[in-house]
């Protein structure tokens, strides 16, 4: 009954997972959930309160299907001032949440048997959305030695003649890796001269730590802003998962009129009170709830990295970016799965399988949560661990 292209979609484990804890805390159970991928903050009262308004000001209609003229203003404008990209505004798009800029793109873009290169671990969406769009996922592995971050010789290895794009999801989910400038400008200089388009997905960037800087990969140089699609969203900088605000940027102009024809024969706009909403937060009007969350992230990873590295059996990476530790537990098994669903059963702590993110033998702990939680948890998992069968 169901179409044959729906096949190759799996379920996110990332929901499963969430699911089975809300159940059993719906039946009395004492979970504490690590597994969410939003943060645990409300939206800040500048964009509440620009929602309202717009509800009252009656924007109850239809919108361009790129977004209104104030809208795209407001995201051109962002994108010059923080990330140092001149773009037209009829080169951006909006789109319902940066999953949506992603499918797009994707739908768009692949064509039957087109490569696309994906560092592992990866957010669990991407090789979804690919095959989902007739593509072929083609993942470079790395590892805690490298931080989680390809090298350009890995990518000149990864390119073939199908090569079509290249995801950087930087900071990273669900590692928390940052590329610093030179290490974007290393994996540049391996595409200089060939066609392949770059998928800069930046939906975490500014939830950074130690000070760093975040760097757009479209900045770099304007061969790389010229093959790039950057993509981002407000889920994440400023607690709005629910509303639907993401967007996508190129001054890639085939792409950009393919994704707006294919919007405008689905979605059309997205939601026009979001539209009006998200001005304020993409003018720096909601900065200071965005460091204030930022500097609880940062608390939070640090006591949560110290409690977890003195575990034996256990080591994570520090993170310098998002708000997720990927925590290494090979020396116990690789198991990933057999491993959080028994942490789950036996200490009530839900997290995310590593093998999700196409790599075994972690677990994804966010730390989207209150820092007693997260101690809590971290005891649960310590005397799991030191008991593991
Ligand atoms: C790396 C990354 N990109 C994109 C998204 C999608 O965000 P949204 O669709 O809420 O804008 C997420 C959400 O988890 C993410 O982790």
């Amino acid at each position: 009954m169901i179409a044959k292209r729906i096949d190759v979609l799996s379920e996110s484990l990332t929901i499963a997972i969430t699911t089975l804890a809300r159940e059993m805390k719906a039946n009395g159970q004492d979970v504490l959930s690590f597994s969410a991928g939003e943060p645990d903050f409300g939206t800040p009262d500048v964009i509440k309160n620009a929602a309202i308004e717009a509800i009252k000001e009656g924007n109850s209609t239809y919108t361009a299907v790129p977004g209104t003229p104030e809208v795209l203003k407001a995201i051109q404008t962002k994108l010059k001032n923080e990330n140092n990209l001149k773009y037209d505004v009829t080169d951006i798009i909006t789109n319902v949440g940066a999953k949506h800029s992603l499918f797009n793109i994707f739908q768009v873009l692949l064509n039957s048997g087109d490569e696309v290169i994906i560092p592992a671990p990866y957010w669990v969406t991407y090789p979804e959305i690919v095959k989902y769009s007739d593509g072929v996922p083609v993942y470079i592995e790395t590892s805690d030695e490298s931080e989680f971050k390809i090298t350009p010789k890995q990518l000149k290895n990864a390119i073939t003649n199908k090569t079509k794009a290249l995801v950087l999801n930087t900071p990273s989910n669900p590692t928390g890796s940052v590329y610093t400038k030179e290490e974007l400008e290393g994996l540049a200089e391996v595409l200089k001269g060939t066609d392949i388009i770059v998928l800069s997905d930046e939906m975490y960037e500014k939830i950074l730590f130690d000070g760093l800087k975040f760097t757009s990969v479209a900045s770099i140089s304007d061969d790389m802003f010229k093959r790039t699609i950057t993509i981002n969203g407000l889920s994440k900088s400023v607690a709005m998962t629910g509303w639907r605000f993401g967007y996508m940027a190129t001054p890639m102009k085939e792409i950009t009129a393919a994704v707006k024809k294919l919007q405008s024969q689905s979605t059309s706009n997205i939601n026009a009170i979001t539209q009006k909403a998200s001005i304020p937060a993409l003018l720096g009007e909601a900065n200071n709830d965005i460091e204030m969350m930022r500097k609880e992230f940062e608390k939070r990873r640090d006591i949560a990295i110290e409690m977890f590295n003195a575990i034996e059996g256990l080591s994570v990476v520090k993170p310098s970016g998002a708000f997720y530790l990927y925590v290494n537990f090979k020396q116990i098994t690789n198991d990933s799965v057999e491993f959080c669903k028994k942490l789950l059963a036996e200490k009530g702590v839900a997290t995310v399988p590593g093998i999700g993110f196409g790599a075994e033998g972690y677990l994804r702990f966010s730390f989207a949560t209150d820092q007693k939680s997260i101690i809590e948890g971290i005891n649960r998992i310590e005397d799991f661990v030191k008991n593991y069968k």
